[in-house]
């Protein structure tokens, strides 16, 4: 993954726990990078170790820390180093959602070897959908609901995710029902 991940990782763990907690899951992780290139592609290999030593050291579920990752990615990275697209991606909740089908496809021009996910929106209502997820990738929905509730925080409308289909359950891809409490 492009090295804005696991920046990312680092961001949180330093906001949250501090340098030395942060250099401590570096050492378990066995990751000797120094400095992450945000538009350098790393091996996903890095970014799977790093939130599994997070999980150790901070005794925490690696889902939990995953999910506590999808929040940080919207409410701090995204908005903070990539808000053109957050912007042109939607003003509600809704909408953005209506368009994170194609997000990270407009991506892929400024960065040629991301591996995105793949989402599909369906049965589309005024206060709900149906959020497919695929990827080549294991162990990531988690992830994508901690995105959903940084997402509903960012746009200020509360959201409930239930994942109704799991690919690590024998499913062929994940499903998760969106609810949203406000139209605006
Ligand atoms: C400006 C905002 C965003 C940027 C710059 C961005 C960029 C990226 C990048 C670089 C990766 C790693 C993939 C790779 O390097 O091959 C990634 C992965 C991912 N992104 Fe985004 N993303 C953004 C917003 C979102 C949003 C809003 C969602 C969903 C609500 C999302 C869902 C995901 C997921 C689930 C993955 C994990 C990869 C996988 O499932 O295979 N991203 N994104």
């Amino acid at each position: 993954m492009y090295g804005m991940v696991n920046k990312a990782v680092e961001d949180m763990v330093i906001l949250k726990h501090g340098e030395v907690v942060w250099e401590q899951i570096k050492a378990k992780a066995g990751v000797e990078v120094d400095v992450f290139m945000s538009n350098e592609s790393y091996a996903d290999d890095i970014t799977y170790k790093l939130v599994g030593a997070a999980s150790q050291v901070l005794q925490v579920a690696t889902e939990q820390i995953l999910m506590e990752f999808g929040e940080h990615w919207v409410l701090y990275t995204a908005k903070d180093g990539y808000g053109g697209l957050m912007t042109a991606a939607g003003k509600t909740l809704p909408e953005f959602m209506r368009n994170l089908p194609n997000f990270h496809s407009r991506m892929t021009m400024v960065f040629p070897k991301l591996q995105p996910p793949h989402f599909e929106c369906t049965e589309i209502r005024e206060r709900s959908l149906k959020l497919h997820y695929h990827s080549h990738r294991q162990g990531l929905a988690p992830f994508v609901v901690g995105l959903m509730r940084g997402l509903g925080k960012k746009f200020n409308t509360p959201v409930t995710i239930l994942q109704t289909a799991i690919k690590s359950q024998g499913a062929d891809h994940d499903i998760f029902e969106v609810t949203w409490t406000t139209t605006s």
